[in-house]
């Protein structure tokens, strides 16, 4: 017997104002049918959206983010800003993978405004989608607020993890397969493990024992970290003063 609970995926949808976002006026006026349960965003071109805005949405319970700007080649600004979102958003899937949520719930795509219908298939592709995958955080198989701590943490990485992309990951192809080979090359992985990843771990760290004492274990189980990896971040936090022992509780703390 089924439960009677229909899952209805909350999506959140930054539109370009040029392309997108007509596309889905278009959508509307022409009566296609697409799933009422997206929230748009109008901005003024797809490279507005922030890595920022993305983890806040996920943080705030959303179950898909969606993208949507002009074709490559077709933005109304010379700096181009749809190459930029497109960037941005293979380092939030890299993101989203490293903290455990599926990175198919983060969706850019290219519509003109002209193409309400694509808009609304596009819609109906991703629903389908985000209702196979579940709700945020059940649909991993993860608790709920363990994986709001995580996004959180990187959230706080934020200021840092734009700097990485400017120095060592800024790139300008002329087509998506490049982005995606790019992003996916070992070289990638072995800068993104390195100069992001740990500092992700530690912040996730960092945050869990504001709220109360733990010991290498324990951080260990609730963050899914291996003991090896918790207590290296341990001790070179503790080396940088950030954390300390205590021989009484035999638990860290913050210093
Ligand atoms: Fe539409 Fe830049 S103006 S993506």
């Amino acid at each position: 017997m089924g439960t009677g609970f229909e899952f209805k995926p909350r999506i959140l949808g930054f539109l370009c104002n040029w392309c997108c976002y007509a596309g889905a006026d278009l959508a509307g006026v022409s009566r296609y049918q697409y799933p009422p349960h997206i929230r748009v965003i109008r901005l003024m071109c797809s490279g507005r959206v922030d890595l920022a805005f993305i983890l806040r949405a996920f943080s705030n319970g959303t179950d898909g983010v969606f993208i949507g700007g002009c074709w490559l080649g077709e933005c109304h600004y010379i700096t181009e800003g749809n190459y930029d979102a497109l960037s941005m958003m293979h380092l939030c899937r890299k993101l989203l993978e490293h903290i455990g949520v599926n990175p198919d719930r983060l969706r850019l795509e290219w519509v003109s405004a002209s193409e309400g219908i694509r808009f609304a298939e596009i819609m109906n592709d991703f629903t389908r989608k985000l209702k196979e995958l579940g709700p945020l955080g059940i649909g991993e198989g993860r608790d709920v607020n363990g994986l709001k701590l995580k996004l959180e943490a990187a959230r706080n990485l934020v200021p840092y993890i734009k700097l990485v992309e400017r120095e060592r990951l800024r790139v300008h192809f002329d087509t998506e397969d490049e982005y995606n080979e790019f992003f996916t090359s070992d070289e990638v992985n072995w800068l993104f493990d390195e100069l992001i990843g740990d500092k992700l771990s530690l912040s996730q760290i960092m945050l869990l024992l504001r709220e109360r004492p733990l010991s290498t274990g324990e951080i260990s189980e609730i963050l899914g970290l291996s003991l090896s990896e918790v207590s290296r971040h341990l001790n070179i936090s503790a080396r940088k003063g950030l954390t300390r022992f205590s021989e009484r509780q035999k638990r860290f703390a913050p210093a």
